[in-house]
C-alpha cells in the first residue's frame, strides 16, 4: 500500500509517546484518515488529545481548512507547535489549546467544527456518555473515533445475573482500570479511573449518540501486518467513522 501522508523523517517518530512504528503510524493515517478524506479536506477539524500534532498534521496534509488540537500536557502542545513549525506548515491554518477536552468541548460552538477526530482516548476516561453528548451538541458532521476495546469476556453466569425483566438485550459493559497518569499517554486531571468500553458498548454507546457509522475495516488484504498494528487486526482495537444524522 502507498501512502499519501507518510511519516519516515518527521519528528513525531522522536516525540510521540504512543507506539510510533513508522508503518503503523502510517496504516493509521492511511486508514483513519486518507481513506476518509472527504471528512477532512475543506474542513474545519478538531483534533482531541492532539500529544505531539502527528495527526493535526496528516489532516493539514490532506487538505483540511483548519485544525484544533486539543492537549492538556503542555509539554506536548510544545512539542506540537514545534513540529508542524518544523515541517513547514503555515500557522494560520491550525491552532493548539492546552486544555482538557471536556472543559474545551464545553465551549465550542454549534457547527464551529465539521470533523471531530478522537484518536486514542476514549479508553482514557471513565465519562465516554458525556463526551460524546459534548461532541454531539457542537453539531459536527463527522466523528472519526479510534479506541482500544476491552475484550474480557464476562461469564454467562455474570451476564444472566445483570439480565432483568426490564432489560431488552445487554448493550455492551466496560472495564474500569486506574491509570498511572506519569505517562504521558495517560488520562490527565483530578482522577486516574479510566473505563475501557469493550466494542458492542461503543457501537451501542454511538446509536446512543445519534450516529449513523461504519466500522473502518484494517483486514483489508493490503494492509500488512508486521506485528505493529496486531492490535488493529485482532480488533482489540477498533475504529469507526460516524456521521450525525438530523433528527
Ligand atoms: C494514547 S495518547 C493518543 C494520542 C493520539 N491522539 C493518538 O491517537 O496517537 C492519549 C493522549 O490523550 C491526552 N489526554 C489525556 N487526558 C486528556 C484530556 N482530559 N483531554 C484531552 N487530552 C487528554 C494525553 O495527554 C495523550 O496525549
Amino acid at each position: 500500500m502507498s501512502f499519501t501522508v507518510e511519516y519516515q523523517n518527521t519528528p513525531f517518530l522522536k516525540t510521540s509517546r504512543v507506539k510510533k512504528d513508522v508503518s503503523r503510524l502510517n496504516y493509521r493515517c492511511e486508514l483513519l484518515l486518507t481513506q476518509n478524506s472527504h471528512a477532512i479536506r475543506n474542513k474545519r477539524v478538531l483534533d482531541l488529545a492532539s500529544h505531539d500534532g502527528l495527526f493535526t498534521y496528516a489532516c493539514l496534509k490532506l487538505g483540511a481548512r483548519y485544525v484544533v488540537g486539543v492537549e492538556p500536557r503542555s509539554n506536548l502542545v510544545s512539542d506540537a507547535n514545534e513540529n508542524l513549525r518544523s515541517l513547514g506548515c503555515k500557522t494560520n491554518q491550525y491552532e493548539f489549546v492546552i486544555d482538557d477536552a471536556f472543559d474545551y468541548l464545553s465551549t465550542v460552538e454549534e457547527e464551529q467544527f465539521d470533523t471531530i477526530l478522537c484518536f486514542g482516548f476514549f479508553y482514557h476516561i471513565k465519562n465516554q456518555t458525556e463526551l460524546l453528548d459534548l461532541i454531539t451538541s457542537t453539531k459536527p458532521k463527522y466523528l472519526i473515533l479510534d479506541t482500544f476495546v476491552e475484550d474480557f469476556q464476562l461469564p454467562k453466569a455474570e451476564l444472566h445475573g445483570i439480565r432483568r425483566r426490564e432489560t431488552k438485550k445487554i448493550a455492551g459493559y466496560m472495564v474500569f482500570y486506574q491509570e498511572d497518569q506519569d505517562f504521558d499517554m495517560a488520562s490527565f486531571g483530578s482522577s486516574n479511573l479510566v473505563g475501557m468500553p469493550n466494542k458492542s458498548l461503543v457501537e451501542a454507546l454511538l446509536i446512543d449518540g445519534g450516529f449513523n457509522f461504519k466500522q473502518i475495516n484494517w483486514n483489508d488484504e493490503n494492509v500488512i501486518d508486521r506485528g505493529d498494528i496486531t492490535d488493529y487486526k485482532k480488533q482489540t482495537r477498533v475504529s469507526y467513522i460516524a456521521e450525525t444524522t438530523d433528527s
